[in-house]
């Protein structure tokens, strides 16, 4: 649905790309503290050598930058700059750049064009496709939004060079999700090469992020506006992993991880309702078996908490419909569906405790 483009540097000829897709060389470069310190010199430097007119905007390296008043304080440096319908907004970061520079693209005059420039693995693989752009508001998470695709996202895997190792794992989740939910040979290249993929190395390392991103893309094509259960299937293991993530406040527990512990759960869930056999139960769990958490983290923010409070926490979910919680299984392994019956609440409390006995 956008056009994704892969290489390094993807930067490279840059302006010509502009040209082929309709886009003016007038852009507002949003950072955040880290990749303006870490891609900033460089990646100005090459607009000026292309040729752009650029301004740039950085706010701080936080979920907090996700809110009103940062995209208010962003939209006056912009309107004071000149910035107007022509120019288009490049977003060079992870899911908290490209989220917010999303929102402020597809509210400032109504809408400019948005350019994804990733450079978190669950920025390239996930939050940078798929249109879906918001801020936080004080009562929940991406409550205020757009459905705004952009119109290129220039995936460039070398920027993860910098990125820390549990950054690195809490996208390498989201990626092993696509090949839960869509693609069982995925899955099983991702299960042989996890080692070869989380250190970096090519080419697993580009295979891997190019290959979650067309699968997004294409579920995402078929069901934009998430209306025929397809979309929905991308929140696999997510009902679990909001609970977590509301408990740990959004702070001492990476997306990424909770979805982790998520997917545990939920091959769990899809085994004991009957969907998912045994065999493949088992395949799920050992693939998720390794991932690393930071010691600790798991005790605390999942082994230590009382699985009827995470059920509790799990209904804030803001995708419920009526109430119920709302779950993605497994049939098997390469294949997802959303269940629109209701889940007796006994049978999530079993799949919590099961995934406890798992990483104890
Ligand atoms: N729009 C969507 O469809 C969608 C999907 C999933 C998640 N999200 C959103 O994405 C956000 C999380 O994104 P995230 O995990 O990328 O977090 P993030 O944007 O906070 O980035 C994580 C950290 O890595 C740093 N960083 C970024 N690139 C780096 C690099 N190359 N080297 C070193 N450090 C680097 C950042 O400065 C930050 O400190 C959440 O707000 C979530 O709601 C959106
Ligand atoms: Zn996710």
């Amino acid at each position: 649905m956008s056009t994704i483009i892969a290489g390094t540097p993807v930067t490279a000829g840059l302006g010509a790309l502009f040209a082929t897709h309709g886009l003016s060389k007038k852009t507002v470069v949003l950072f955040d503290e880290h990749t303006r310190k870490l891609y900033g010199d460089e990646l100005l430097a090459t607009l000026t050598h292309e040729g752009f007119l650029w301004r740039e905007l950085v706010v701080p390296a936080r979920e907090a930058s996700k809110s009103f008043s940062a995209a208010y304080r962003l939209y006056g440096t912009m309107i004071e700059a000149d910035v107007d319908r022509s120019w288009n907004l490049l977003a060079v970061g992870g899911g908290v750049v490209g989220d917010l520079g999303g929102f402020i693209a597809a509210s400032y005059y109504r809408g400019i064009p948005v350019i994804q420039l990733p450079t978190t693995l669950l920025a390239m693989t996930d939050s940078s496709i798929g249109g879906k752009v918001a801020i936080n508001h004080p009562l929940g998470k991406n409550l205020i939004g757009f459905f705004h695709l952009p119109e290129l996202v220039l995936i460039d895997p070398s920027y993860l060079k910098t990125l820390p190792q549990r950054e690195i794992y809490s996208g390498m989740a989201e990626v092993i999700k696509y090949g839960f939910i869509a693609d069982e040979p995925f899955l099983s290249f991702l299960d042989i090469h996890f080692k070869a993929i989380t250190e970096l190395r090519e080419p697993w390392l580009t295979e891997a992020v190019t290959k979650s991103a067309f699968i997004k893309d294409d579920v995402v094509t078929k069901d934009f506006r998430e209306e025929n259960g397809l979309r929905a299937t991308l929140n696999f293991g997510h009902t679990f992993a909001h609970g977590l993530e509301k408990l740990a406040k959004y702070r001492h527990l990476r997306h990424g991880e909770a979805v982790t512990i998520g997917m545990v759960c939920a091959l769990f869930l899809s085994h004991n309702l009957g969907y998912l056999n045994k065999a493949s139960l088992e395949r799920g769990l050992s693939i998720l078996k390794k991932f690393r958490f930071p010691k600790g983290v798991l005790k605390r923010r999942f082994l230590d908490i009382d699985s009827k409070i995470l059920l509790e926490n799990m209904f804030s979910d803001k995708k419920k419909l009526d109430k119920k919680l709302r779950f993605v299984l497994l049939k098997t392994l390469g294949e997802a569906f959303l269940l629109e019956k209701n889940v007796d609440d006994k049978q999530a409390l079993k799949a919590i405790d099961d995934a406890r006995r798992f990483f104890s």
